[in-house]
């Protein structure tokens, strides 16, 4: 049986499990990986950054690049396809203190791929790989590579792709055996995941579909693969990750559940602010209280409330006995503004 406890490593990058945590937009925030962390995931990875953003210094891209103390090891992901202005960027991620850079060659959706970035990448392979290189060239930490299998059903072109990625200087790849045209369709299929671990000698990540520990021991055991990512079933679900880790099936009480959404919702205010945190926060509280055995009409309850504050006593009436738990719980994590490193002096220096 594969162990998800052992130890492994991305070039000089040691990873203490091996669980992944998924990079998924509008939901790896620093909560939701510093979560992670204390739930098991070895590895965590900030939602995507557009290099276009971090050029032109848009405020709210450069917010993606906070790293808090306590969430390494952490990779944050670029997307771009301008290898110049790439490798500037991923200047900025390594001074931000993150230790892997992670290149999106996977993301199908249009806005993204219309410019040449995403998925399209697997379309180029002399492009993607001038991408890799000018990457690996500027910057000291390993750069690592997530793609697809291709754009179209049936591609199989991640296995010609890959290879020369690495040659490119990738220090690892992460394969989701789904084509752009897919989407989130069908399944996820690891036999291409298989292939791919056998043609190249880095290590490679097995993403998609990866919702147990059964079928991470599955997946590990198949194909080769050095670790799993898990994103969907980790939303609103850190007792997924220690169970895909420990194998033990453990379901939350409904005070824990509400101690540890409490707390993520306090970090993602502290993060993104109340405005945005509350937007933010709506999809949680469903995917949060899907444990915990909460009436329907609850989650929904929760959604319509003004405020976070408002939300938080709401929780805390359902579950009084949370509130200790959030009392520990808070006592020993850190505080996010103590931990949240700050960015180099160089993000506002213009040029
Ligand atoms: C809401 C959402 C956002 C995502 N955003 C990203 C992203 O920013 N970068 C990326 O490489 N993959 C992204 N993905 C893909 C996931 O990282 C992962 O490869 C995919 O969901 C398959 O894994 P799963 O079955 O464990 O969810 C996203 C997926 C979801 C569901």
């Amino acid at each position: 049986m594969a162990d998800l406890r052992e130890p492994w490593s991305i070039g000089p990058v040691g990873i203490p499990t091996r669980l992944v945590l998924a990079p998924m937009a509008g939901v790896s925030v620093q909560a939701f990986r510093r979560q992670g962390r204390r739930f098991g995931a070895g590895l965590v990875c900030s939602e995507m950054v557009s290099s276009a953003g971090i050029e032109h210094r848009n405020e709210r891209t450069l917010g993606y690049l906070r790293v808090a103390s306590d969430e390494h090891p952490l990779a944050i992901q670029l997307f771009g396809s301008d290898p110049f202005a790439m490798a500037e960027s991923a200047r900025m991620i390594e001074a931000a203190g993150a230790d892997l850079v992670d290149l999106n060659f996977g993301c199908p959706v249009r806005k993204v791929t219309k410019t040449g970035a995403g998925a399209t990448l697997l379309d180029d392979p002399a492009h993607a790989t001038r991408i890799v290189a000018s990457i690996a060239d500027a910057v000291d930490i390993p750069v690592t590579v997530k793609l697809r299998r291709g754009m179209r059903d049936g591609s199989r072109d991640c296995l010609a792709v890959g290879p020369r990625l690495v040659d490119a200087g990738a220090a690892a790849l992460t394969l989701h055996p789904r084509s752009a045209q897919q989407m989130y369709t069908g399944t996820a299929d690891h036999a291409l995941t298989e292939e791919l671990v056998a043609l190249v000698d880095v290590p490679v990540i097995a993403s998609g579909d990866i919702c147990s520990h059964t079928d991470a021991c599955d997946v590990l055991e198949r194909t080769g693969a050095a670790a799993v990512m898990v994103g969907r079933a980790a939303q609103g679900n850190p007792w997924a990750l220690e169970e895909i880790v420990e194998g033990d099936d453990r379901e939350p009480s409904r005070e824990e559940v509400v101690a540890e959404l409490v707390v993520f919702l306090r970090e993602a205010v502290r993060e993104l602010g109340e405005h945005r945190a509350s937007g933010f926060l709506k999809k949680f509280y469903g995917w949060y209280l899907g444990h915990g055995r909460f009436p329907r009409e609850f989650k929904q309850q929760l959604v319509v409330l003004d405020s976070t504050d408002e939300v938080e006593a709401r929780l805390f009436a359902a579950a009084p006995g949370a509130l200790g738990l959030v009392e520990r719980l808070e006592a020993e994590i850190p505080a996010g503004d103590a931990v949240t490193l700050p960015l180099p002096i160089s993000i506002y220096g213009g040029g």
